[in-house]
């Protein structure tokens, strides 16, 4: 009998819920819900924590009683609800946690926990059918710059990851810079549609460290790392921007266009040296900076170019930012591998993928 899942998803400023379905044995997306906070943080700039867990409180609800009658299904014939146990703030996390657990508990269903990251990788799996392993993934978000190696399902290595900020968080910084709203990465990539992407320099980093002379006297040159770092990206734009007589729209424009290239330079960089140590079959993009036309299209082409027979797969739009789908195809994997997360139902703001 085919499984059905009620995915919770609450760990930053989307309220979300999604009921997760099952056909030819994969999982198939019934009904997804997501409503957005971005209006009520918009004011301030960026997501403030305590405002985030007053407005789940008031959406939580209304939201799983939407996915439940867009998905055409009661409470009763849910056979798993899943819900994010972390990383994201503590506040949020607590009340997709709390609500799942009143249900599972009053209504005697299982509870599967999610790793929020994990989810947005497995927004691939919504009914692909090239997703063969080895995978090397990327995951970009607000909160996470990583790069993954995974020989199975569940399964991960991280082989690069961010020093400093992650690639979303690049963008939310640089649209405050340039004056422009949150969430910086649509709104950046909107203002760069008009602007010459090539009349501002950003450099390329590398964070391979420098040859050196081992202990017989002879040069050692280190693997060229997959790390990622964008502050430095930041702090240049900032400079930029210093040194102008007015900020006009041509000048934002230019700007947003130039960083906006610049973040993404560096992170098709790392992918395809990823790809080229690792020879994975499929390559994988996910996160909300996954929405990013100029990263798919840079990255899409670079792979097709250099490794043809590397499968490049990237979720919808709606799956790349933050919703419930993507972690109820994550439980759906977990369920159908019986492989669990054993810790406790509370929230882990700073829970790893590994
Ligand atoms: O995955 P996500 O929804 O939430 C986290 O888990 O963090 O990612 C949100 C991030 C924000 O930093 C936002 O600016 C960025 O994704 N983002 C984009 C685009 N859409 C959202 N960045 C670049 N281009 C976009 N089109
Ligand atoms: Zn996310």
């Amino acid at each position: 009998m085919s499984v059905k899942i009620l995915a919770i998803e609450t760990s930053c400023d989307e309220t979300a819920a999604a009921v997760i379905g099952e056909k030819e044995r994969k999982p198939l997306i019934l009904s997804n819900v997501v409503s957005s906070q971005i209006d009520i943080h918009n004011k301030y700039g960026g997501v403030v924590p305590e405002v985030a867990a007053r407005a789940h409180i008031e959406n939580i609800l209304p939201v799983i009683e939407e996915a439940l009658r867009n998905g055409k299904t009661k409470l009763e014939n849910i056979d798993y609800i899943a819900v994010t146990k972390g990383p994201g703030l503590v506040g949020s996390l607590i009340v997709g946690l709390e609500t799942a657990k009143a249900l599972a508990i009053s209504k005697e269903i299982p509870l599967v926990l999610v790793n929020h990251l994990e989810g947005h990788l497995y927004a691939n799996f919504n009914n692909q059918t090239k997703m063969n392993f080895p995978i090397v993934s990327l995951i970009v978000s607000g909160g996470h710059t990583l790069l993954l190696y995974s020989k199975d399902h569940l399964s991960y290595e991280v082989v690069g990851s961010t020093k400093d900020d992650a690639a979303g968080e690049a963008f939310d910084k640089a649209a405050k810079i340039l004056g422009l709203p949150y969430p910086g990465g649509p709104s950046i990539a909107k203002a760069a549609e008009k602007g010459d992407d090539s009349k501002y320099e950003f450099p390329i980093i590398d964070l391979t460290p420098a040859p050196y002379r081992n202990d017989r006297g002879f040069l050692e040159y280190p693997q060229a790392s997959l790390d990622f770092s964008f502050s430095g990206l930041k702090t240049a734009l900032l400079s930029k921007v210093k040194i102008q007589k007015e900020m006009t729209e041509e000048v934002v424009a230019g700007l947003a266009a130039s960083f906006q290239k610049a973040i993404v330079d560096n992170i098709v960089k790392n992918a395809i040296l990823a790809i080229g140590r690792y020879r994975p079959k499929t390559f994988v993009l996910s996160g909300g900076v996954a929405a990013n036309k100029l990263l798919r299209k840079k990255l899409e082409t670079e792979i097709r170019k250099k490794f043809p027979k590397t499968n490049f797969v990237v979720p919808p739009f709606n799956l790349c930012t933050d919703n419930a789908a993507m972690i109820g195809i994550a439980a759906y994997f977990r369920i159908k591998k019986e492989k669990f997360l054993e810790q406790e139902a509370v929230p882990e703001p700073n829970l790893k993928i590994v």
